[in-house]
């Protein structure tokens, strides 16, 4: 696969797709995206992060360009133009546009629309086996009432900033606090903790992006024998967790077995991590009979 990228309609490869200095989207950080993944080379969950990109851009007061039709043909031409047979990971962005530098939307009348196409890089099978040590960063999550964090948003300086700690300190992830102090999210993943045989994680209240990956978890944990509920976290549930997992599009559910100081539980990935990574994965099959 070569990757490619289609802007505003013109799919070319990724190292001759540009978008102009005066695009709001890399002055401001001013606009919204998605990451997706596919399976066996098709768009997973395509509706649901379609969905999160449009209640992104409302939020922000941006209007879409695109139908939902016409933004899932641009993803596969886009996808063709890669070619190849491995599977792609696959980014809309969606910016405010190209206009005079001021803060007046007036000024970018036609949003930026971006479909960025490249090999997937998953995590190592060892990861998943071993489990990853994550930290606990000094940067607090954006402030609901600032940039809330439900906004996919292009501004994404809070969450470099956290990676940037956590790879200062050889950790794969960024676990963040919100501004009272509760465990909120990570970097680029949600946080859960597994204790008593239930999976708990923090509530949207809590400041977070409502992850399209969390949400299966949810869906399907009943299924898969295991409660998986939303609750208020603190540091002090870090010790007394069993297990600990991040979920996202692209690490689906791996296992954290540190989080800074705290060895969680037995310090090595849980059973019901496993169960809850085979039941997403059950996810993932069904949707390729649909
Ligand atoms: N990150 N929280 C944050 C801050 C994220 O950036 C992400 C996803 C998630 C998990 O969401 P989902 O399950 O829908 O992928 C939670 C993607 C992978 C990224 O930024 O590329």
């Amino acid at each position: 696969m070569t990757a490619s990228v289609n802007v505003n309609g013109r799919t070319s490869p990724a190292r001759d797709a540009v978008v102009p200095v005066l695009d709001h989207g890399f002055l401001f950080g001013d606009g919204v995206y998605e990451t997706l993944r596919t399976y066996g080379r098709r768009p997973f969950l395509f509706d649901r992060h379609l969905d999160r990109l449009k209640m992104s851009a409302a939020m922000i007061n941006m209007p879409i360009p695109l139908s939902d039709t016409e933004w899932l043909d641009r993803v596969e031409e886009t996808l063709r133009a890669a070619g190849g047979s491995d599977e792609a990971y696959i980014r809309l962005v969606l910016t405010r546009g190209v206009g005079e530098v001021t803060y007046d939307p007036a000024a970018t009348p036609t949003p930026t629309v971006v479909i960025i196409v490249k090999p997937l890089i998953v995590p190592p099978p060892d990861w998943y086996q071993r489990g990853v040590p994550i930290i606990l960063a000094t940067v607090i999550r954006n402030h609901p009432h600032a940039i809330d964090p439900r906004i996919k948003s292009n501004n994404l300086l809070n969450n470099a900033l956290a990676m940037q700690e956590a790879l200062r300190h050889g950790a794969t992830e960024a676990l963040l606090k919100n501004y009272r102090g509760e465990l909120a999210e990570c970097a680029q993943s949600n946080f859960f903790i597994v204790r008593a045989g239930e999976a708990l994680t923090p509530g949207l209240e809590a400041g977070l992006l409502e992850g399209v990956t969390r949400n299966v978890l949810l869906e399907v944990g009943p299924n898969a024998g295991v409660a998986v509920r939303e609750a208020v976290l603190r540091e002090e549930d870090l010790q007394s967790a069993d297990e600990a997992f991040i979920t996202s599009t692209t690490r689906e559910v791996l296992p954290v077995v540190r989080v800074g100081p705290y060895v969680i539980g037995s310090g090595h990935p849980g059973a019901v991590t496993h169960r809850l990574h085979e039941a997403f994965i059950d996810q993932v099959r069904a949707a390729a009979r649909r």
